[in-house]
């Protein structure tokens, strides 16, 4: 079930979101060592960010909220760990959430002198306080784009928000074809969503009175929704990764039909922990053969319409 993204190998289609543990040395060698078939890590800034106050990740009913406020060791620290990363003989994508365009600049020409394979451009954290996530506003995506698309000489491509509006999917579809992005993962947590526990008639995580970023099972369909699009409106070499609510190689198997040629494990991850790679590629597998499909290729984008 070997696949590619923008030309990069991958033995398998899943690997983790760049979020759940993911930020410590610790955490990237456990990645390297576990059945995820790529290292991605958590976005990084320019400096060393401790994140939002605790606690700022509950897991609910079926799925998570978070605003983790983007902790992260600073960009300089995750280039000091690549060459040891290396002798997991996998790929290694950075995510690069840098706070301005200068930040994104200095980060991403940092990188084009190490061994990273994939950079992975965040316009879609939700969580960091009086910051909009920049992928809704299309003028600023346009224009980051310019900037950084001149200088990476890694593939590059971008993490996006779920859109839900058909003319929005156009309109940064059409930036990201115009700007020839290697490929794209839809989606980040869907921002600012509210969880309640009615016994203790209060919010869930600190920050922001409660507001944070869902994953899980709610966001399926969204997911789904975004790949979809995204598949019908991107230039064929764009690569698409899928995110959001995969529990099972069935959610996997749905993500690749809507056009899907990886997928990330997010809140999935977080609850199971690493045994979770192993168990939805068998799954993964299981219905493949069932189904008597060999390769993702004869899978892929083939959803029927009624
Ligand atoms: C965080 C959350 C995100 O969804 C994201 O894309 C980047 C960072 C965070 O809160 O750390």
């Amino acid at each position: 079930m070997k696949t590619s993204i923008a030309g990069i190998e991958l033995k398998h289609p899943i690997f983790n979101a760049s979020g759940p543990l993911c930020a410590t040395a610790e955490e990237l060698h456990m990645l390297g060592q576990s059945h995820a078939s790529a290292i991605m890590t958590k976005s990084c800034t320019l400096e060393h960010r401790d994140g939002n106050p605790k606690p700022r990740y509950k897991n609910i009913n079926h799925g998570s909220i978070n605003s983790m406020g983007l902790p992260n060791l600073g960009y300089k620290r995750y280039i000091e760990l690549i060459p040891e990363l290396k002798k997991y003989l996998k790929p290694i994508i950075v995510s690069v959430s840098g706070l301005c365009l200068e930040d994104n600049k200095t980060i991403i020409s940092a990188l084009n002198n190490t061994d990273a394979n994939l950079i992975e451009l965040n316009l879609s954290c939700p969580n960091l306080i009086g910051k909009p996530q920049m992928a809704y506003d299309f003028e600023q995506s346009d224009s980051v784009l310019t900037e950084v698309m001149k200088l990476a000489k890694k593939p590059l491509g971008v993490k996006l928000p779920p859109y839900f509006d058909f003319v929005h999917y156009e309109q940064m579809a059409s930036i990201l074809n115009r700007h020839k992005v290697k490929f794209v993962t839809c989606i980040n947590s869907p921002g600012n969503a509210l969880f309640i526990d009615p016994e203790k008639e209060q919010i869930v995580i600190k920050p922001k009175k409660g507001f944070g970023g869902l994953g899980g099972r709610y966001i399926k369909p969204i997911g789904l929704a975004n790949v979809r699009k995204f598949y019908e409106l991107l230039d064929r070499d764009i690569d698409i990764i899928g995110v959001g609510g995969i529990y099972t190689g069935r959610d996997v198997f749905e993500y690749v039909l809507a056009g899907a040629k990886a997928v990330q494990l997010g809140t999935v991850f977080m609850q199971e922990k690493h045994g979770c790679f192993n168990r939805i590629e068998k799954e993964f597998n299981d219905v493949m053969q069932r189904k008597g499909y060999h390769s993702i290729e004869e899978v892929r984008g083939k959803l029927k319409e009624l």
